[in-house]
C-alpha cells in the first residue's frame, strides 16, 4: 500500500448478520475489489457494533458472522496486503469518536432519520426503542470520519447516513476548526440482481443465492427460478428486461447483446437460457469459491489477517483522535 500514490481515502463496511450473497458481490464487493485495484487506500469493515445494535437480544450468531463475513470478503478478492480489513470492535477508537460527536449531534437530525423511521416500524419484533439504534448513524459517521476517509462506497439506502455523516463533519468543523473532510458517496453502476423469485434478493424471502453455497445448492435454485412470466409459448418473443434469468446473465454470461436478441427474437426458449444461466453462474462463482474453500479450512489466516487488519486501522485511528482531543482543547 502506497499513501503517496494513492488516489484518496475510502472506508466501507457491512454489519454481520448473516452470509453474503451473490447481491452483496454484484451490489458491493465487486466494487470494493475494483477500487482497491485502483489504488485507492482503502479500509473494509466488520461493523459488528452496528450488527450489536439490532441483535444485541441474542448476540451468539455475531461471531460466527464476523468470520463467515471475512471469508467472503476474502474469497471475493478483497487483499490484505492492499486494503485494510479489520473489525470495527477491535478499533475501539470509533466508540470514543461516536462519544465526542453524540456531544454535539442534536437528537432530532437522529429522530428525523428516515431509515430510522423505516427500520422501526419494519422491524416490529425487534424491541429497537434503545440509544444504541437512534444513534446508530452517529457512529457510522465516527467509522467513516475517523479515517477521513474522501469516499464512501454504499448502496442508495445508506445516502442518509452519508448525508448526516457530512452534517457532523460539518458541525464539528464549525465549532472546532477544519478538519474532517466531508466524504462522497460511490454509489454501485450494477443494476441490482433480483432474487430467484424475482423480488428483492433477501435472506428474509428465502430467495438468494449465497457464496457459500455449494453447486448443486446453485443449480437446484436456478432450475426454480421463475423466467419471462409474459412470454407463455416458446414461439412468442421475450421481455429479456423484464426477466429475471436475463438480469444474471448480464453479470455472468458473454455475448448479452447477442442472448438479448434472441430472446427477443424468440430463437432461445426459457429453459435452455435459464440452464445456460446457472453453468456461467457457477462458472463465475468458481474462483471465489475456490478461495472460500481455502480460507474456510485456514481458520488462523483469516483471524490473522483481522488482526493485522485491525492494527494497521488503529494506527490511524489514533492519529485522528490525538488530533480530536487537541481540537476540543482536551490535550492533557
Ligand atoms: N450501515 C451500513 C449497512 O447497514 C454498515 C456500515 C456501518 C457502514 N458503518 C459503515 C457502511 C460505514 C459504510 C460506512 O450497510
Amino acid at each position: 500500500m502506497n499513501l503517496r500514490t494513492s488516489k484518496g481515502r475510502i472506508l466501507s463496511g457491512m454489519r454481520p448478520t448473516g452470509p453474503l450473497h451473490i447481491g452483496h458481490l454484484f451490489g458491493a464487493l465487486e466494487n470494493w475489489r475494483r477500487l482497491q485495484d485502483e489504488g485507492y487506500h482503502c479500509f473494509y469493515m466488520i461493523a459488528d457494533w452496528h450488527a450489536l445494535s439490532t441483535e444485541y437480544q441474542n448476540p451468539e450468531s455475531i461471531k460466527d458472522n464476523v468470520f463467515e463475513i471475512a471469508v467472503d470478503f476474502l474469497s471475493c478478492g478483497l487483499d490484505p496486503k492492499k486494503s485494510v480489513i479489520f473489525i470495527q470492535s477491535n478499533v475501539k477508537e470509533h466508540s470514543e469518536l461516536n462519544l465526542i460527536f453524540s456531544m454535539i449531534v442534536p437528537v432530532p437530525w437522529l429522530e428525523r432519520n428516515p431509515v430510522y423511521k423505516e427500520q422501526m416500524s419494519e422491524l416490529k419484533e425487534k424491541d429497537l426503542n434503545t440509544f444504541g439504534f437512534l444513534g446508530y448513524p452517529v457512529l457510522q459517521a465516527a467509522d467513516i470520519l475517523i479515517y477521513r476517509a474522501d469516499y464512501v462506497p454504499i448502496g442508495v439506502d445508506q445516502l442518509p447516513h452519508l448525508e448526516l455523516t457530512r452534517e457532523i463533519a460539518r458541525r464539528f468543523n464549525f465549532l472546532y476548526g477544519e478538519y474532517f473532510p466531508e466524504p462522497k458517496e460511490l454509489l454501485t453502476e450494477t443494476p441490482k440482481i433480483p432474487g430467484t423469485d424475482g423480488r428483492k434478493m433477501s435472506k428474509s424471502y428465502g430467495n438468494a443465492i449465497y457464496l457459500k453455497d455449494s453447486e448443486e445448492e446453485i443449480s437446484a435454485k436456478v432450475s426454480k427460478m421463475f423466467t419471462d412470466q409474459k412470454r407463455l409459448y416458446r414461439k412468442d418473443p421475450g421481455h429479456p428486461d423484464e426477466c429475471a434469468v436475463f438480469a444474471y446473465r448480464q453479470l455472468v454470461s458473454d455475448g448479452i447483446g447477442d442472448i438479448k436478441n434472441k430472446c427477443l427474437n424468440a430463437e432461445i426458449g426459457c429453459t435452455d437460457c435459464k440452464k445456460q444461466m446457472g453453468r456461467d453462474l457457477i462458472e463465475f462463482l468458481r474462483p471465489v469459491q475456490e478461495r472460500r474453500k481455502y480460507f474456510s479450512e485456514h481458520r488462523e489466516d483469516v483471524w490473522e489477517i483481522l488482526h493485522t487488519g485491525s492494527e494497521k486501522a488503529m494506527g490511524f485511528a489514533k492519529q485522528t483522535m490525538k488530533d480530536v482531543q487537541k481540537l476540543v482543547g482536551m490535550e492533557y
